[in-house]
């Protein structure tokens, strides 16, 4: 089986980003950079995630290349940030993947990308 069947597909990105959000707009470091109006970010981050984990191409059907790096160039994002970012996710993914290796996998893959978008000290 496919990963991104074995991880649940797009039920399980869906109960994913919904859980994050929430956590990013609580913490002190992530929450300034983040616009007021979350929801169209939720649903590109849906998006965006089935296809990073296997699923259908959703983001780059709807918004073209992903160019993931440039379009957080805008950002502010330190290690702190991408730390915080982290760790927003592996306590959303403790909420709603119920495997620990299924959890391990979908982190381990989003560390390298998170680590990338770093673009200032401060
Ligand atoms: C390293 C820490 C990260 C920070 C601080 C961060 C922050 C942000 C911010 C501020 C936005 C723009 C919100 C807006 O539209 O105003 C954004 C967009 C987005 N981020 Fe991140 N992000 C991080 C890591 C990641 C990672 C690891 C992924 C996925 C691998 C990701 C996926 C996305 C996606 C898909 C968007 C929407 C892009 C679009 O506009 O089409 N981000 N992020």
């Amino acid at each position: 089986m496919e990963f991104f069947e074995c991880m649940g597909g797009e039920e399980t990105i869906r109960k994913i980003v919904n859980a994050f959000y929430p956590k990013v707009m609580a913490h002190p470091y992530l929450a300034p950079i983040f616009p007021d109006d979350i929801e169209p970010l939720i649903e590109k981050q849906f998006q965006f995630l089935t296809q990073f984990f296997g699923g259908p191409t959703l983001y780059t059907d709807l918004h073209g290349n992903p160019m993931m790096r440039a379009r957080h160039a805008p950002f502010p994002i330190t290690t702190e940030r991408a730390e915080a970012w982290l760790a927003c996710m592996h306590s959303a993914l403790e909420e709603v993947v119920p495997s620990h290796e299924v959890r391990a996998i979908i982190l381990d893959r989003l560390k390298g990308p998170a680590y990338f978008f770093v673009n200032t000290r401060e």
